[in-house]
């Protein structure tokens, strides 16, 4: 009995070590494919069922704030709930998600450290990011007509800057 819980002592702590967090697919390719991140990454893309072509028909840019107010969203400026088509989107690979953040961030033409700096600002500090983790802000994952989106990004705000610190310091790898 002993030998066996000292072998998956072993066995867990050896996989937790090999676990590289300075990748993408450890740990921020699930994260960044909730269903609280892609629904507005895939607004505008009719084959993977985005809402402009479903329950959002015919509905402007300056509309959104109609439905996603402030006290909806919890945004200080309600504007910032906003969708637009070449993100990342759902239905793509660790590989695919993290290479279509490079290029929405156009981080061909810009020095790693200025690079850094906005990806942090970004995932740190945008309204929309923080509304897609939950318990990050108390109106995360609310939505008009009293609904609530339920898959957001799990286990909080500090644990995703944990992650996303290592994969930026680890070099902002694409595997
Ligand atoms: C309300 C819609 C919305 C939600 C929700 C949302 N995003 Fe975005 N995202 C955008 C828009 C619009 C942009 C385009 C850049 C901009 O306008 O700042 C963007 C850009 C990005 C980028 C590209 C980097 C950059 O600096 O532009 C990344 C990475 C990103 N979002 C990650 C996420 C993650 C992770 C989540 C969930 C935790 C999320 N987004 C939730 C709308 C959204
Ligand atoms: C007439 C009110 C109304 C307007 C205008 C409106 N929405 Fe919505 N939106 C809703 C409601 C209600 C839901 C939840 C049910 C659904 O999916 O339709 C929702 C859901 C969403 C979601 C899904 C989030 C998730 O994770 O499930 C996104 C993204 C979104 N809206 C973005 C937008 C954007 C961007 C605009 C402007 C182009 C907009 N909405 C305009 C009422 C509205």
């Amino acid at each position: 009995m002993k030998t066996i819980v000292l072998v998956m002592v072993v066995v867990c702590w050896c996989s937790a070590a090999l676990a590289d967090d300075s990748r993408f697919s450890t740990n921020l390719f699930p994260k960044f494919q909730t269903r609280g991140c892609t629904r507005c990454h895939d607004f505008f893309e009719q084959n993977l069922g985005g809402l402009a072509f479903q329950s959002h028909k015919e509905r402007s840019v300056e509309m959104c704030v109609v439905c996603h107010q402030k006290n909806v969203t919890g945004f200080e400026h309600p504007e910032e709930w906003f969708a637009q088509p070449g993100l990342y989107t759902s239905g793509m690979d660790a590989r695919q998600t993290c290479e279509a953040t490079m290029s929405a961030s156009h981080a061909k033409f810009k020095s790693r450290r200025l690079l850094k700096k906005q990806l942090e600002e970004h995932l740190f500090e945008d309204p929309r990011v923080l509304w897609g983790i939950e318990g990050a802000t108390p109106s995360s994952g609310v939505l008009p007509n009293g609904k609530k989106e339920d898959d957001l990004v799990k286990g909080g705000l500090a644990l995703w800057k944990e992650q996303v610190n290592a994969w930026i310091q680890g070099g902002m790898k694409c595997q």
